[in-house]
């Protein structure tokens, strides 16, 4: 058997095309080695083709070895065919993998606060009637305050602010800091700063030593300021009347003016705005109730004078308002100290999405 077998050279033929079945990385190259061997011109198909020129007896025994050799080259393609085809399946489902229990749309992170939300609205409206935005620091002293602001030290209102003092670095106790406890001072400030005509909101922290269901020892303010030659308090009722319907995104909001008084106004109102409350939800705009909302006046001569302002020359109104206490009115919020809990379910659940800024034109709170 060995020698006939050598002598047709099929053992060689067999081991070789056996190896290069055994190589072939995948489908296109395992089909060049079945061409190479089994194709009309392969080399096993060649050898078959000289059976003709062969004797009977040589025919014989070189027919069936070469048919047999056929077949298990045959055989072996197809076993390394399925081989190669598995693996390129695994592969495929390997590198398509696919986490189905991802999310379809993008996680929402962090959410703006609704202070932030609120302040940005109340941003947007004021500046649609050509108010800007001005600041001042947190640490303030006592004289932007309180002494410029028309509240000399035996003022009582100093007393009713609940006023956190602070020690100077410099020592000077004459005019202590203080954790501004309102937004006015950035009236003094701007007034200053800027000269007349004037128009700005200044919204920002302010501090009074106060903890209850309404009141936290810090707190958000807005501060309003408009000064010209001739305005008067049928501009601030109209600001305010355009500024809340804009906010509570309702038609219109009428405002009720009660008689007050604030050492840095005269005359000084209180303002209400007319609601209703409707299976414990409130409606702004509509109904028999009113809820107090700002303190405002026209700005006290002296306190134009102050700032370094001529008050025979420009007048001008103010109003100060709580930012956190409309955000609740609003965002239907009860309970004031959450705000500042920083307690992630209660942030998740009152927070606006990051990319829908407030604007005019783009709606306000989406
Ligand atoms: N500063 C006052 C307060 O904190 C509010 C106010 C501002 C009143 C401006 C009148 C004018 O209560």
């Amino acid at each position: 058997m060995d020698g006939q077998d050598d002598a047709t050279g099929l053992e060689g033929l067999r081991a070789q095309w056996f190896a290069r079945i055994a190589e072939a990385a995948d489908e296109s190259a395992l089909e060049q080695v079945r061409v190479g061997a089994l194709g009309k011109k392969g080399e096993v198909s060649l050898k078959m083709r000289e059976l003709g020129k062969m004797t009977p007896e040589q025919r014989q025994t070189a027919g069936p070895a070469l048919n047999a050799l056929k077949d298990e080259l045959n055989s072996a393609l197809l076993a390394r065919r399925a081989s190669l085809a598995d693996a390129a399946l695994a592969e495929r489902l390997r590198a398509e993998w696919l986490d189905v229990t991802l999310s379809a749309r993008p996680q929402r992170r962090g959410t703006i606060h609704p202070v932030s939300q609120v302040t940005e609205e109340v941003a947007a409206i004021f500046a649609d009637m050509g108010f800007g935005v001005a600041e001042g620091p947190q640490v303030e002293t006592a004289w932007y305050n309180f002494d410029a602001l028309n509240i000399p030290g035996h003022h009582p209102a100093r007393a009713e602010m609940d006023t956190f003092y602070m020690a100077r670095a410099d020592g000077d106790d004459r005019d202590p800091h203080v954790l501004r406890t309102h937004t006015s001072p950035v009236q003094i400030r701007t007034m200053q700063a800027e000269g007349p005509p004037l128009r700005i909101i200044a919204p920002g922290r302010v501090y009074r030593s106060d903890y209850d269901q309404t009141h936290t020892p810090m707190f958000h303010q807005v501060e309003g300021l408009a000064i010209d030659r001739d305005i008067s308090m049928a501009n601030l009722k109209w600001v305010l009347e355009e500024f809340f319907a804009a906010f509570f995104e309702v038609d219109g909001v009428e405002t009720r003016f009660r008689a007050s008084h604030f050492p840095f106004t005269e005359p000084s109102a209180e303002v209400d705005i007319r609601c209703s409350w409707v299976d414990g939800q409130l409606k702004v705009g509509e109904g028999d109730g009113w809820l107090e909302v700002l303190g405002s006046g026209m700005v006290h001569p002296k306190v134009l004078e102050y700032g370094g302002i001529d008050p025979s020359q420009w007048q001008g109104f103010a109003f100060g308002m709580g930012i956190d206490r409309i955000a609740m009115l609003k965002y239907g919020i009860p309970d004031l100290r959450a705000f500042f809990d920083s307690d992630l379910r209660w942030l998740r659940h009152y927070g606006f999405a990051a990319l829908d800024v407030p604007t005019m034109r783009g709606g306000l709170s989406a």
